[in-house]
């Protein structure tokens, strides 16, 4: 459920009518609504009852500020993977203890920068990482809770370069090397494992997967006990899909439920790492029509987005639902329509002969389900500005980042003296 509802035929974001931020912020823009976001953590945290779980939402999915301070007040955690993120989540006000570390390649700066604000938990992806925080936790005399990540060799049945959780794939701690590695962090000073830690993928829209994984976390952690060690919190990811089309993936309270069935015994803390499903239906793209063009065999509506603004379509093959914002004609037949942004690639393609009430230029349309991955994952291709977001509340809306200026894309890159209208310093020196 979200709040983009019609209203007299005008798609609004809560009480906020979408032509009224077009009209304000200009397009392309990401808007989000506060209502769905609260509505969305409110359900998952609930799902879980009595059970005590540490909600550490995952900033990769949208780390916008705005976003991730509205969830903190919440009361969420966070699953960061660089320092960037760490940063993020800290400024937003989800305290270190709450704080997740995960990541196959955290390099030793950004080890050693969360290992200073006392996160709860490293989540140890390989041997080598596993010294290296034992070295700077210990040089900083601090004691960092590990959790290893096992790769527990479990197809998600999701897309293939969002599957984590099999052999091949780079993540986690082959399952049977875990025994040796737990033991080893036991041994290692600056270290102290306490958790063991799983993903095996994002947009998982059926169970059993997730059953397989927690299923061996369990085994393995009653294992891991027999053998004398501690463990008492388990860290079970995110993943759980969200209904971008017809597709209905299993309701929060179904997902808790197979979590309690397969650890609940365990008497375990939990952390989960939601992403997805918090902001992914929280949030819209807003594009206005540029041209609309026939083609031989295609009627294009040539947008002003692209696949630098959105790139899960071209990326993952993502289907997102495509609204008009305004309801001109309701009961105007539907028209296949090629959705492409004005990107130099074919690849720049949203949807193809999608059903669309009849478009003409200046038209609105708004990408649904655009709040996971979007902003995030927007870029300067083609010297197109970064694309802004918008946060609303009830009535109100604020920009909550801008929209580039040329300005500051210009002032991005540096010439080097050679090029630049300045004396060149000495030579050789840089
Ligand atoms: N925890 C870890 C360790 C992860 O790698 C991820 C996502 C999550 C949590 C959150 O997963 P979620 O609940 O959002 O499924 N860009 C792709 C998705 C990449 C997901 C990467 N890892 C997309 O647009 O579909």
């Amino acid at each position: 459920m979200n709040h983009f509802d019609y209203r007299d035929g005008v798609l609004c974001a809560e009480e906020v009518p979408l032509p009224l931020i077009a009209a304000g912020v200009g397009t392309p823009v990401y808007v989000y609504s506060t209502a769905t976001l609260t509505r969305h953590y409110r359900v998952f945290t609930a799902a879980f009852g009595e059970q005590p779980v540490t909600v550490c939402y995952a900033l990769k999915a949208n780390s916008n500020l705005a976003i991730v301070k509205t969830l903190a007040e919440l009361g969420a955690g966070a699953d960061v993977v660089s320092e960037g993120e760490l940063r993020r989540a800290l400024a937003a006000g989800v305290p270190a203890s709450r704080i997740v570390f995960s990541g196959v390649g955290k390099t030793r700066e950004e080890i050693a920068f969360a290992v200073a604000t006392g996160i709860l938990q490293f989540n140890v992806e390989s041997e080598p990482e596993l010294e290296l925080l034992s070295e700077l936790a210990a040089a900083h005399g601090a004691e960092a809770q590990v959790g290893i990540r096992i790769n527990p060799d479990v197809d998600p049945n999701t897309h293939a370069k969002i599957t984590t959780g099999l052999k091949e794939n780079k993540f986690g701690i082959d399952l049977e090397r875990v025994p040796a590695v737990y033991a080893r962090a036991a041994a290692l000073p600056g270290v102290r494992p306490v958790s063991v830690a799983v993903h095996i993928g994002s947009q998982l829209t059926d169970l059993g997967p997730f059953r397989a994984a927690f299923t061996r976390v369990a085994e393995l952690t009653e294992s891991l006990r027999a053998q004398g060690h501690t463990v008492e919190r388990l860290d079970l990811g995110g993943g759980l899909g969200i209904p971008y089309s017809e597709d209905l993936p299993p309701t929060p309270a179904e997902y808790a439920e197979t979590v309690l069935a397969a650890v609940g015994h365990l008497g375990c803390e939990l952390v989960l790492e939601p992403g997805r499903v918090l902001v992914g239906n929280a949030g819209v793209l807003v594009s206005r029509v540029v041209y609309v063009k026939e083609g031989r065999q295609r009627r294009f509506a040539v947008i002003d987005a692209a696949m630098n603004d959105l790139v899960r379509p071209t990326l993952y093959e993502a289907w997102h639902g495509i609204l008009a914002v305004v309801q001109t004609a309701p009961e105007a037949p539907l028209e296949p329509v090629d959705i492409v942004g004005p990107v130099c690639e074919t690849g720049d393609t949203f949807a193809s002969r999608r059903h669309l009430p009849p478009l003409k230029p200046l038209d609105l349309l708004a990408f649904e389900s655009a709040g996971a991955y979007g902003a995030v994952m927007a870029s300067g291709y083609n010297s197109r500005r970064l694309v802004p977001e918008v946060l609303v509340k009830g009535e109100n809306y604020a920009v909550v980042r801008p929209r580039q200026t040329y300005d500051e894309m210009l002032a991005q890159d540096v010439l080097p003296d050679w090029l630049a209208n300045v004396a060149p310093r000495r030579r050789g020196v840089a």
